[in-house]
């Protein structure tokens, strides 16, 4: 298979090409780019796989780009540049594990296939030659271009070897499988599962990020269900593995908190990108377990744990080393997510309405998002119901926020006018008088005018002014 004409429009690779030739050094476009290319994905990282001196072929093909500025890391035999829009990275081929993060320097520099092999998965496996001779021929040592057409996740050597040679790849099997929605070999699953234990070796920043990355993907549960089942989800976010499992008693049993979230993450990534809007969706009813209670005649119940799992946002955003100024957003949905449902059912005053547009603040479209992810009933006509609350709360929330924006104004017949009207000094009954025609307005008994409000004065300032005694 040939991708010539497809490599032909990525701006760099004719120059590197030529100089791969020049220099008679084998050169390769690799891993992840190539899966990409494939599979039409956009992407700037491009990745280069050089058999032979990695940071001398990335200076010089720096130079004839006119970069200046080239990153090398000697240790690991990796030179990375940006050009244009790109990120490019040269490495050389080795025979150790492939793990760039790992402190441990390669040992030793390996031929292509030593490289290819150690690699994480076959999909990743693969590369495009970029030597004249050869230039855009597939190279799949592992058949990789098979395994994206099956759409699986296969690892290139026995999995227990790869994995032991970078436990996070164990993540990233199920991230990849998110994003692309794939399915994960068997082998590979059990593996994953005998060796969980491995990732506490692997440092909290990769773990989050790959968490991350599967919560980002169009259909996160693709990814959280594989980190369940392989048991990881215990090892790297134990209290949403918690969230698992239904409790019956007498004829009451509660729904599995776990795949009720499952289904609120995927509604909620249909809805928006926002990842830390996705976040509140997947905790938002974390404290459920540690809240349950069965009430005898009224079965389960969950009270406060929208307050608690709050409180449980700290603790969490730090352990998983999670942007400490996202913990606000996060904390304010969990504890308010009940709360639009709660002023839907009863018969609502302003002043509820108002607490929550003050306590929700910016964030109130968000609030009514989740709420609406939230709502994993299969009856349509349940569905339906709810729905239309939440715009009934929404339609209350507006009426509110029109009002308070008309308190704001001021009487169209003004303070200095009413004194000199009723004869008065400055005193409270004067703020009264002129209170009482800015709720004449806004009860809508008169209009919103000078004529209207200074003939609305002259009618009622006697009766007002019978118990004055300011003057
Ligand atoms: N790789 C690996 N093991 C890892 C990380 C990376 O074998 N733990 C190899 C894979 O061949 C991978 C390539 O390095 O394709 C590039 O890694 P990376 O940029 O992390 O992943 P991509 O596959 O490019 O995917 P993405 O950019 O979506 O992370």
């Amino acid at each position: 298979m040939n991708f010539k004409d497809e490599i032909e429009k990525i701006p760099v690779i004719k120059t590197i090409s030529s100089i791969a030739d020049e220099d008679k050094v084998d050169v390769y476009m690799v891993g992840g780019v190539v899966r990409d290319l494939i599979l039409k994905r956009e992407r700037n990282d491009l990745d280069f796989l050089v058999i032979g001196n990695s940071l001398e072929f990335a200076e010089k093909v720096a130079e004839k780009l006119g970069i200046q500025k080239v990153t090398k890391y000697k240790n690991f035999g990796t030179a990375h540049f940006k050009y244009d829009n790109y990120d490019i990275e040269f490495v050389g081929a080795r025979k150790e594990s492939y793990d760039r993060n790992s402190r441990k320097p390669i040992v030793e520099n390996g031929t292509f296939e030593d490289d290819i092999r150690r690699r994480d998965f076959t999909i990743n496996s693969m590369a495009i030659s970029l030597n004249k001779n050869f230039f855009g021929e597939l190279i799949d040592l592992f058949k990789g271009y098979q395994d994206l057409q099956n759409k699986i996740i296969k690892t290139p050597l026995d999995p227990f070897q790869t994995f032991d040679d970078d436990p996070l790849r164990i993540m990233r099997a199920f991230r990849f499988a998110a994003q692309l929605d794939y399915n994960v070999d068997e082998s590979v699953m059990i593996a994953a599962k005998q060796m969980r234990e491995r990732l506490r070796i692997v440092s909290q920043e990769r773990i989050t990020d790959e968490f991350m990355k599967i919560l980002a993907s169009p259909k996160p549960s693709i990814g959280l269900k594989l980190l369940y089942d392989s048991e990881v989800l215990e090892i790297v976010f134990p209290e949403i593995h918690n969230l698992a499992g239904v409790e019956q008693r007498q004829d009451y049993h509660h729904k599995d908190v776990f795949l009720h979230t499952l289904i609120v993450v995927d509604n909620i990534s249909q809805a928006t990108d926002n990842l830390w809007l996705r976040f509140a969706a997947l905790v938002h009813d974390i404290a459920k377990p540690q809240t349950k209670k069965f009430i005898e005649g009224i079965g389960w119940t969950f009270h406060g744990h929208e307050e608690l799992g709050a409180r449980m946002m700290k603790n969490i955003f730090h352990r998983m080393k999670l942007p400490m100024h996202k913990l606000e957003y996060v904390e304010k949905l969990v504890r308010l997510h009940l709360r639009p449902i709660a002023l839907a059912k009863e018969e609502v005053t302003d002043s509820a309405i108002r607490r929550l547009i003050v306590q929700a603040g910016d964030d109130l479209q968000d609030l009514i998002t989740l709420c609406r992810a939230d709502i994993t009933s299969k009856n349509p006509q349940k569905v339906e119901k709810y729905l239309a609350n939440y715009e009934a709360v929404m339609q209350k929330v507006l009426e509110v926020q029109e009002k308070d924006k008309l308190r704001a104004f001021q009487s169209p017949v003004k303070g200095d006018e009413i004194m000199k009207i009723c004869n008065l000094k400055p005193s409270r009954k004067v703020g009264e008088i002129k209170k009482a025609i800015e709720e004449a307005i806004l009860d809508g008994i008169i209009e919103n005018n000078y004529e209207a409000a200074l003939s609305y004065l002259m009618k009622i300032k006697d009766d007002l002014l019978k118990s004055d005694d300011s003057k």
